[in-house]
C-alpha cells in the first residue's frame, strides 16, 4: 500500500496526544543542536517544530508520503534550516546523508519494516541513530475492534472491507532482528503504554487513524463510516495506546545488499560511504 493523503487541517488540529508524547522521543536523539536530522514522516509539522527547536544551528529533512501534510509542514514552518520532500520511506532517497533519523507516530503506516529500515540506515552517516516511536502490538485495540465489525457491514464493505486494520504493529524482538539485518547496531526496542486523552474523539480517530478509509469512500459515505464507527466503539473518550520504541546506531560496516540511495550526486551510492 503506498502512503494515504491526510486531512492535515484536522489532523494539527487534534494531534496533541502525538505532539505531547514525541517529547520523549526528542530528548533521546541527545542533540548538541548543530546536526542535519531527518524527519520520517513529519506530518503537519508539529513535532517538526519541536524538533527544530532543539537543533538551533542544525537543519531538518522533513519526509512525508502526504502531499496535503507536507504542504501543512511548510506553511507552518517556512523553509528555514528545513527541506521538505514527498516521498515514500520505503523508498527513500535523499541527495545526501543526515546525522541521525527521528521519526514519531509513522512506522507502524508501513507495511515493509525491513525495506524501511534498509532504506533508512542507508540514509543515515555511518555512526549516526535512528531513534523512533511508534504503534506496537495491541496499539488501539478499541479501534482495531471497531473497524473489524464496521468495514465488514453494509454499505462500506465493497470499498473498505480489505481494509480491517492498515497497520503495521511489530514488536520489539522482531524489530531488533531487522534492525541488525538492515545494517543497524546495538538496537535497543521497548513497549510503552499510553492513554490518549482527547477533547473531540471523533475528529481524533479521523484525522489519526482513517486516512486509508477517508480516501476510499466518498464524503457522505465516510461521514457515516465514522459516526458508525464512533457506535461500534461505544462512543470512548480517551483511547489505549501500545507504543513500540526503537534506539539504533547505524553501523560501519557492510552497507548491505541494495540499490542505490542517494539520487543526485553520484556520492553514496551502494558502498561509497563506508
Ligand atoms: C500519525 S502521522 C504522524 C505525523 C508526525 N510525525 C506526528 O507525530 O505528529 C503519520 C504520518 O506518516 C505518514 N506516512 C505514512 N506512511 C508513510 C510512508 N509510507 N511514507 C511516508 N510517510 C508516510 C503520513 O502521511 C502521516 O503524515
Amino acid at each position: 500500500m503506498t502512503a494515504s493523503d491526510w486531512d492535515a487541517e484536522t489532523y494539527s488540529r487534534v494531534a496533541s496526544p502525538q505532539l505531547e508524547w514525541s517529547a520523549d522521543v526528542i530528548a533521546r536523539l541527545r542533540l548538541h543542536g548543530d546536526e542535519t536530522v531527518l524527519d520520517a514522516g513529519c506530518g503537519s509539522g508539529g513535532v517538526t517544530a519541536g524538533l527544530l527547536d532543539v537543533l538551533p544551528r542544525g537543519h531538518v529533512v522533513a519526509v512525508d508520503g502526504s502531499p496535503a501534510m507536507i504542504e501543512a509542514a511548510r506553511t507552518r514552518l517556512g523553509n528555514r534550516r528545513v527541506s521538505f520532500h514527498c516521498q515514500d520511506l520505503s523508498e527513500l532517497t535523499l541527495d545526501r546523508p543526515v546525522d541521525h533519523a527521528f521519526s514519531n507516530s509513522t512506522f507502524h503506516w508501513i507495511p515493509d519494516h525491513a525495506k524501511l529500515f534498509s532504506r533508512l540506515n542507508r540514509a543515515i552517516r555511518p555512526g549516526g541513530r535512528l531513534v523512533a516511536q511508534c504503534g506496537g502490538p495491541g496499539n488501539v485495540a478499541e479501534i482495531v475492534r471497531g473497524l473489524e465489525i464496521v468495514t465488514r457491514e453494509e454499505p462500506f464493505r465493497d470499498d473498505v472491507g480489505e481494509l480491517e486494520a492498515p497497520w503495521n504493529f511489530a514488536d520489539p524482538d522482531e524489530t531488533e532482528s531487522r534492525l541488525i539485518a538492515a545494517g543497524f547496531a546495538e538496537p535497543h526496542c521497548w513497549l510503552e503504554k499510553r492513554l490518549a486523552i482527547v477533547d473531540d474523539p471523533q475528529s481524533f480517530v479521523e484525522a489519526s487513524c482513517l486516512a486509508p478509509y477517508r480516501e476510499r469512500l466518498d464524503q457522505d459515505l465516510f461521514r457515516q463510516f465514522s459516526d458508525r464507527l464512533m457506535e461500534a466503539m461505544g462512543y470512548p473518550e480517551n483511547f489505549s495506546y501500545v507504543r513500540l520504541n526503537m534506539d539504533a546506531t547505524r553501523g560501519t560496516g557492510q552497507v548491505p545488499a541494495g540499490g542505490p540511495v542517494f539520487n543526485s550526486t553520484g556520492k553514496g551510492e551502494r558502498g561509497e560511504r563506508e
